[in-house]
């Protein structure tokens, strides 16, 4: 009997091993998509049917928008997968990732020129725009303690930034601060001191500087602004802090223009974003937001909490967070040091400044931004004055063909009548890959040579046909 029972066992088990995956049940009929099924199905079959829809997403290593990172090294696989079940959040837990987000941060204090790099205080993030929240509340903070000191109103913060990407938007609405952006104007396209100083008063929490702007990747001059508020200082005793939006240029500038003078060297930045995700070359998931000094970040912004068996203190909008991308931000700097960093920002920016140049030379398209001082990224608009069977959304399109992301976008306020494309060249974008897509874009151009775009048909021109 029992060797009846084993026996078919294991003839069930040879057959479920034969069976070829594409012929299992499951895979021969729709899956239900809002519905949890009623029934569980094997591992391998589940896997398959989530991979085989995957296949539908781009491939990000021909993701040309992103700022993120889409390559990484082997044992940077390896590490995450040996922290999948590593909650940072639980420090008392796992008290070496505890340390490992510590030295981090300490690391970039260093990077950075903090005058007290080695007791600073800073945190891990899911990324820039969380740091950015927490950045905005230390400045809020801060401002209120202020003012209400000296028994002043403390109703109607303000900030001021250059044209900023969404998380500034967010910062604001969410924390009730009045967002006073700079827009554009005719030919520039960032922040400027004589605009920033127009728009300071008492209620300025602070000023936003972003080194390497969204839109075009350019750099904005932060040393220009902190002289122009030291001069303000001056003249009305307002002293009026600045937080940095190094989102990109936090772990690019250190490497690629040392010379530039933007972090903590100037006294009035009093704390500093970057994405660990962008040119930190982390995996996806880390950012880090870092004080000047521990005075920079407000008391009581900090949480002290006991229940995980220690007592720890916590500054951030999450609680539970995968410790694997801190731990591969700090492989990242061991295994590169400065030398690494630089090398691989440098080869993306030879990448950048070769894309621009030839990309000038087809023809139809002015450079607006050619990757020399700001992030390794290149962004153009079509020739003013002449016509085209095209628009740079076509071009976009035309490139999506073969797999390209190449945006085509409006500028905001107020150049929203500005059409520019934009290529963010990363760590895993070589020369060769720059050159294939050169030759797609010769192509695309060709392709509207020849075929020129269809502009909508009039009613007359489409036969007089009326809906009736
Ligand atoms: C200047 C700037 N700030 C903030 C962010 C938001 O960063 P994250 O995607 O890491 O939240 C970005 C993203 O592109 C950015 O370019």
């Amino acid at each position: 009997m029992l060797h009846t029972r084993k026996k078919s066992r294991e003839a069930k088990e040879v057959k479920e091993l034969l069976d070829p995956l594409y012929g299992a049940l499951a895979l021969g009929k729709e899956i239900p998509k809002y519905k949890m099924p009623a029934k569980e199905m094997p591992a391998p079959t589940a896997y398959r049917i989530v991979r085989d829809e995957l296949i539908l997403d781009g491939n990000s290593r021909q993701n040309l928008a992103t700022f993120c990172t889409t390559y990484v090294e082997p044992e940077i696989q390896q590490l995450m997968a040996d922290c999948v079940d590593k909650n940072m959040i639980d420090k008392d837990e796992y008290p070496q990732t505890a340390e490992i987000e510590c030295r981090c941060v300490h690391i970039l204090a260093d990077l950075w020129n903090s005058p007290e790099a080695s007791s600073t205080i800073g945190c891990s993030t899911t990324g820039s725009s969380e740091a950015a929240m927490l950045g905005g509340m230390a400045l809020k903070w801060s401002w209120r303690k202020k003012r209400l000191a000296q028994g002043k109103p403390a109703d109607k913060p303000n900030l001021i930034t250059g044209p900023v990407q969404i998380c500034w938007h967010k910062f604001c609405r969410y924390w009730d601060v009045e967002i006073r952006e700079i827009p554009m104007e005719g030919d520039r396209y960032l922040m400027n001191a004589e605009e920033v100083l127009k728009r300071c008063d008492e209620n300025t929490i602070g000023v936003v500087p972003t080194l390497g702007v969204t839109f075009t990747g350019q750099y904005e001059p932060v040393k220009e602004i902190s002289d122009a508020l030291d001069g303000l200082q001056k003249k009305t005793g307002l002293d009026i802090p600045i937080h940095v939006d190094g989102a990109s240029g936090g772990f690019l500038a250190p490497f690629l223009s040392p010379g530039l003078v933007w972090d903590f060297r100037l006294s009035r930045v009093k704390s500093i974003n970057a994405s660990g995700h962008k040119f930190g070359l982390a995996p996806l998931g880390v950012g880090w937001v870092v004080w000047r000094d521990k005075a920079d970040l407000p008391e009581e912004l900090i949480f002290n909490v006991n229940y995980l068996g220690g007592n720890m203190p916590t500054f951030a909008l999450n609680f539970s967070r995968p410790g694997g991308e801190i731990i591969a931000q700090y492989y990242n700097f061991l295994r590169l040091g400065k030398e690494g960093y630089h090398k691989i920002q440098k080869a993306c920016q030879d990448v950048a400044v070769y894309l621009a140049g030839e990309i000038a030379k087809m023809g139809p398209f002015e450079i607006i931004y050619d990757g020399k001082d700001g992030i390794p990224a290149l962004c153009w608009k079509l020739k003013e004055g002449k016509k085209y069977d095209f628009t740079l959304f076509d071009i976009a399109d035309r490139l999506r063909s073969r797999g390209w992301l190449v945006p085509a976008y409006t500028m905001p306020a107020h150049r929203q009548d500005l059409a520019v494309q934009r290529i963010l060249v990363r760590r895993g974008f070589s020369h060769d890959m720059a050159e294939l897509l050169l030759d797609d874009m010769a192509r695309v151009l060709e392709h509207f040579n020849q075929h020129p775009v269809a502009k909508p048909l009039t009613e007359k021109e489409a036969g007089g046909f009326k809906h009736s």
